[in-house]
């Protein structure tokens, strides 16, 4: 099978190198992919947001599974554009990209197909606000409706603060405060049934602690030995079965990954949101688990036949993947900064290092290129070897202003980032 991953970040390098472990596929390429990808795949001067361009490479390259990572080109349609040359696409199409395009439709979808989340009112003005506010109380929490690349929540006991974050908006929605340890459980659909893999727990702020402002995450691992056992099969029988039945009846079939972002309340899970996308870092842990073969699995999804394959297996044990991020993130980040130590990072057993955001200059050195730079990932034993692990591959990797959290995966490890939101 030959494959291409489009995107150029740690999820799309984490998901190509475990395609290039499938013994099933024969190539990886990637469009644009980044330095790391580009010691193992082929890689395309694409723009991932062109769909007609990204169409007639996987044509070119006869491609039989395209698999769409950010979630930017979904929502531009650009699975849309493979479907439409016959080229099976993980990733869905626009319509159904609303799940994480629109705030205000995922919560739509949600009512109509009874998923537990948290009560919300979308508005379009600072009286409906200041209503909305009132009735749910503090902690606050206001949402841009329109994608905001992880920047558009705000999560705080501070009234004018939420009030203003509204008015800055224009359309928001407002929702009551989830309390309870966050999961991101990922589940690979077919229009019409799905399988989740196994569920992973993300680091979300720059400090350690959970302070400081959000990220797109700091790092992640997985499994949970302080969830039930059953959470995966609960989450698909309460939340992913009936958005796959409301979409389906809305005649935009969900094909690819529903990214299902948690909160283990005391009542049970609640949904936080939805991502039409793998989450990364989270993803990264989870990839390293996975036993079974992923191209067969993907493509039985695009393809809708999900039900012909296996479901995903697990390897025992654990891993963790921590983010070195560059100076300045994730209010900026610092380009050019020259990385030492990779190689050696990586030529330990057991870890991988995924890049995020790197470039190589014409001189040869391997720089910083984005706000999150590098992620270090090991297996091990369990969480806490795993860990033991990653941060001793970190360890050897340095650049000027690298910022990394010295408490992922940390005990204990139920740690709830989501409760230490307010202190940001
Ligand atoms: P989102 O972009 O919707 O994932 O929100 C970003 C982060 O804000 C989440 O990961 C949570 O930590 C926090 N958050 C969002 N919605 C809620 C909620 N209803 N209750 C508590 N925390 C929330
Ligand atoms: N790690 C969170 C996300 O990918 O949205």
């Amino acid at each position: 099978m030959k494959t291409l991953v489009i995107g150029s970040g740690g999820r799309e390098h984490a998901l190509a190198l475990a395609l290039s472990r499938d013994p099933g596929v024969t190539e990886v390429h990637a469009a644009p992919g980044n330095p790391g990808i580009g010691q193992f795949a082929t890689l395309h001067d694409v723009d991932p947001m062109n769909g007609p361009e990204v169409a007639a490479l996987a044509q070119r390259i006869g491609a039989d599974l395209v698999v769409v990572g950010p979630e930017a080109p979904l929502v531009a349609g650009v699975a849309d554009a493979l479907t439409a040359v016959g080229v099976a696409c993980f990733g869905p199409s626009q319509a159904a990209a609303q799940l994480e395009g629109s705030k205000a439709f995922s919560k739509e979808v949600m009512a109509a197909a009874g998923v537990p989340t948290a009560r919300a009112h979308t508005c379009s003005s600072s009286e409906e606000a200041a209503a909305a506010l009132d009735e749910f109380g503090a902690p606050y929490v206001v949402k841009d409706d329109a994608l905001a690349a992880g920047k558009g929540v705000v999560v705080t006991n501070d009234r004018d603060e939420a009030l203003a974050h509204a008015a800055a908006c224009g359309r928001v929605v407002i929702e009551e405060f989830l309390d309870g340890p966050e999961v991101s459980l990922f589940a690979v659909c077919d229009g019409e049934r799905a399988y989740a893999l196994q569920p992973a727990q993300d680091f979300k702020r720059i400090f350690d602690g959970g302070r400081g402002p959000n990220t797109g995450g700091m790092g992640s691992y997985t499994p949970l030995p302080w969830a039930q056992d059953d959470l995966a099969e609960q989450v698909l029988a309460a939340v992913v079965q009936p958005t796959l039945d409301e979409m389906a009846r809305r005649e935009m079939p969900y094909v690819g990954c529903l990214y299902v972002g948690l909160a283990l309340t005391e009542a049970g899970p609640r949904v936080i949101e939805f991502n039409a996308r793998f989450g990364d870092p989270d993803i990264q842990p989870v990839l390293a688990m996975l036993e079974s073969p992923l191209g067969e699995l993907l493509l039985a999804a695009a393809q809708g036949r999900l039900d012909e394959v296996a479901a995903p297996r697990f390897a025992q044990g654990a891993a963790v993947t921590v983010v070195l991020a560059s100076a300045g993130y994730p209010e900026s980040s610092s380009k050019g900064d020259v990385i030492v130590g990779v190689p050696d990072a990586d030529l330990l057993p057991g870890i991988d290092v995924i890049h995020a955001g790197t470039a190589v200059t014409d001189a040869g050195d391997l720089v910083t290129a984005g706000g999150r730079v590098l992620a270090v990932r090991a297996v091990g034993a369990d969480v806490v070897d795993a860990r033991a692990q990653a941060y001793a591959a970190a360890d050897l990797i340095s650049f000027d202003g690298m910022q990394l959290r010295s408490d992922i995966a940390a005990e204990p490890l139920g740690v709830i980032e989501g409760a230490s939101v307010l202190d940001g």
